[in-house]
C-alpha cells in the first residue's frame, strides 16, 4: 500500500488525508499538539464560495473582489481556478458532514466580510473553524487507513541521499513529546500543511502551535518561498486589558453592521453630542475614522482598516479603539455570534451593550512555498519541483491572495488546493523499486547532543523575535527600523544555532530554531519590496 505523510491536523491535512486514504493509500497525519489546536479550529468567519456552478455573474464578482483585495498582485489563473472549484470542495465538505447555516425559508445563510461586495461566505455561527473540524475528525476517526500521531513534531525532512539535481524527500524525523524519543518516517508522499506563523508577532490570533514549522523545514530542505513580506493583520482583535491572549473578532461581525470608532467620537455618539455629524444619529457608520482611508469604511480590506487603526493608535496614544455594536438589534446579534458573545461575558462584556475594544494582531502569512496548481514546491535556484513533497493551505504560497487576502478565501483555498494535492499524489503512485522504505533512511544523530539543561533563555529570545518583528516588522514599516529588525535577528539566529548544535531538541527548541528563520526570511524580503502594495506598507516608500 503506497504511504502517505501529512503534517498538521487543520482542514487542509484533514481533507487531503481523507482523501488519499479513501483511494486507499496508508496515511499517518502527525501534529505537535492536540488535532484540535489548528487554526482552521479557530477561524470564526467561515468559507467563501459560489455553490452554484451556473451562477457566472456570481462568480466573476467573487474573482473581482478577491483581485481587488490582492491589491494587483495576485495569480488571476489561480484565484479564477479555485473560485470556480469552490462549488466542488463545499458540496464534499457538506458530504463528509458539515453543517453550515441556513435560513428559515431554505438556501444557506450567507454572510459578508470586509472587501466582499455581496454576501457569500458560508458559516456555521461564529465558529465555522470548528464545525469543519468536528466533522473532519470524525471522518478520520471512521477511517482505518488513517492513523492520527498527536504530540508528534517535525523536526526536519530527509532528502534522499543521491546525486541528482531534483531533490527527493523520501522521510521525516520527527520528535515524539511524550516519550522524548525521534523517529525516522518513510513515506511516499509528504504534504506539508502546518498552518501559519502568527507566533512571530506579540499579538496573535493564532495558536500557539503557528510557528512555521512547515516553511521552515522545507526551506532547510531547498525549497523557494515567495510573498513573505505580506504578514496579514486582522483588524479587530479583542483588546481588552486583562487579556493575555488575543481573541478574534470576526470580521463578520463588521459585516453585520458592527462599526469602528475612535473613543472619543464613540463618547460624542452615546451622548448624543450635536458636534458629531448629524447629532443623536442611530448608526454610527458615517462617523467611522475608517472612512478617512477608503470610502467602504469599517468594511474596507483588512490591509487598510488595520494600518487605519494602526494610525489612529499612533496619534492618540491608546492602545485600543471601539467597535460599537450597540446600536445592531441585540437579540440577533446574540444569535448570530453566540461564541463572541460567550467569550465577551467572561470579561465583564456585553455584545451590543458594551463597546468592544480591538487592535489589529498578526492574523494570516500570505506568502509561504512557492506551489504550483497541485501543491507540488518548487525548489530553490530552479524551475523544478521537489520530489514527493507538497504543501497546501496556509503553508503555501499559491498566487491565489496576492498582497492582502480577501477574508474567508483561505478555508476555500485550503481545500481546493488539499483536493488537488492529494488527487495528484493518487494518480501518481510510487512505480515498482520506487517506494521509500524507513530501514534505508538515516536516523536521527543525537551523539554528543546534551540536554537542555535551563529553558529560560529559549523562551526569552522567542519574546526577543516577537517583539522585533511587532515593533520593527509589523503594520506599518520604516528602512531603518527594518535594517535593525535585520542585525537584530541575525544576533538572534547565531545564538540560536549554537544551542541547536549543542542540544537535544525540544518543542521550545525546534520552534524558535524555525521562527528565527522565518522572521529573517520576512524581514529581508520587507527590505527588498520596493513598492508599497496590500500588506507590505513602508513610509520611506511614500
Ligand atoms: C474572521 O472571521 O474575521 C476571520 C476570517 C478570515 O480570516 O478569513
Amino acid at each position: 500500500m503506497p504511504s502517505a505523510i501529512i503534517v498538521g491536523s487543520g482542514i487542509a491535512g484533514l481533507f487531503a488525508a481523507i482523501s488519499c486514504a479513501d483511494a486507499g493509500w496508508n496515511v499517518q497525519i502527525v501534529t505537535k499538539s492536540d488535532p484540535s489546536d489548528s487554526s482552521t479550529n479557530f477561524a470564526q468567519g467561515g468559507i467563501a464560495g459560489i455553490l452554484d456552478k451556473t451562477d457566472g455573474a456570481g462568480i466573476e464578482s467573487h474573482i473581482a473582489d478577491t483581485l481587488k483585495s490582492g491589491d494587483g498582485h495576485c495569480d488571476e489563473a489561480v484565484v479564477r481556478g479555485i473560485v470556480e472549484e469552490a462549488g466542488d470542495r463545499i458540496r464534499d465538505l457538506l458530504n463528509i458532514g458539515v453543517k453550515f447555516d441556513e435560513e428559515e425559508g431554505g438556501g444557506f445563510d450567507l454572510a459578508k466580510e470586509g472587501g466582499h461586495s455581496s454576501h457569500r461566505i458560508l458559516h456555521s455561527k461564529d465558529a465555522t473553524g470548528a464545525e469543519i473540524e468536528r466533522a473532519l475528525m470524525q471522518a478520520i476517526e471512521n477511517n482505518s487507513n488513517i492513523s492520527l500521531l498527536p504530540n508528534h513534531l517535525v523536526v526536519d525532512l530527509i532528502l534522499e541521499d543521491n546525486e541528482t539535481e531534483i531533490h527527493d524527500i523520501v522521510g521525516i524525523w520527527c520528535l515524539d513529546l511524550d516519550a522524548e524519543e525521534m523517529h525516522t518516517m518513510a513515506a511516499d508522499a509528504i504534504i506539508l500543511a502546518t498552518g501559519g506563523a502568527g507566533q512571530l508577532y506579540s499579538h496573535t490570533t493564532n495558536p500557539l502551535v503557528a510557528t512555521a514549522d512547515g516553511a521552515a523545514m522545507a526551506i532547510r530542505a531547498g525549497a523557494a518561498v515567495k510573498d513573505m513580506a505580506f504578514i496579514q493583520f486582522h483588524p479587530t482583535a479583542l483588546a481588552a486589558p486583562s487579556l493575555t491572549k488575543a481573541f478574534l473578532i470576526t470580521e463578520a461581525l463588521r459585516g453585520h453592521g458592527a462599526v469602528l470608532l475612535d473613543i472619543e467620537t464613540h463618547q460624542k455618539w452615546k451622548a448624543g453630542s450635536s458636534t458629531i455629524a448629524g447629532g443623536d444619529i442611530e448608526d454610527p457608520s458615517s462617523l467611522s475614522f475608517t472612512l478617512k482611508h477608503s470610502p467602504l469604511g469599517s468594511l474596507a480590506t483588512r490591509d487598510i482598516v488595520a494600518r487605519a487603526i494602526d494610525s489612529e493608535l499612533k496619534m492618540s496614544g491608546r492602545d485600543f479603539v471601539y467597535l460599537a455594536t450597540e446600536h445592531l438589534a441585540h437579540d440577533d446579534l446574540h444569535k448570530s455570534f453566540p461564541m463572541i458573545a460567550e467569550y465577551l461575558k467572561t470579561i465583564g462584556l456585553e455584545l451590543g451593550v458594551d463597546p468592544l475594544p480591538v487592535s489589529p494582531a498578526a492574523h494570516y502569512f500570505v506568502g509561504g512555498l512557492e506551489v504550483d496548481h497541485v501543491g507540488r514546491v518548487r525548489q530553490k535556484g530552479i524551475h523544478h519541483y521537489m520530489r514527493r513533497l507538497f504543501a497546501i493551505g496556509e503553508v503555501a504560497c499559491t498566487g491565489m491572495h496576492g498582497a492582502n487576502r480577501l477574508a474567508s478565501n483561505s478555508l476555500l483555498e485550503a481545500v481546493v488546493y488539499a483536493h488537488r494535492a492529494a488527487k495528484y499524489v493518487i494518480e501518481n503512485p510510487p512505480t515498482e523499486g520506487e517506494e521509500v522504505n524507513a530501514i534505508d533512511l538515516p536516523r536521527w544523530r543525537a551523539d554528543k547532543l546534551s540536554t537542555l539543561r535551563e529553558h529560560g533563555h529559549l523562551r526569552h529570545d522567542r519574546e526577543a523575535i516577537q517583539a522585533t518583528m511587532t515593533h520593527d516588522v509589523g503594520i506599518v514599516k520604516r528602512d531603518y527600523r527594518l535594517q535593525r529588525a535585520s542585525r537584530r535577528l541575525a544576533l538572534l539566529a547565531d545564538e540560536v544555532d549554537r544551542i541547536w548544535q549543542r542540544c537535544k531538541p525540544t518543542r521550545d527548541l525546534v520552534e524558535l530554531r524555525n521562527l528565527i528563520l522565518i522572521a529573517k526570511e520576512v524581514c529581508y524580503a520587507s527590505i527588498a519590496m520596493k513598492v508599497n502594495i496590500g500588506l507590505h506598507w513602508n513610509d520611506d516608500l511614500i
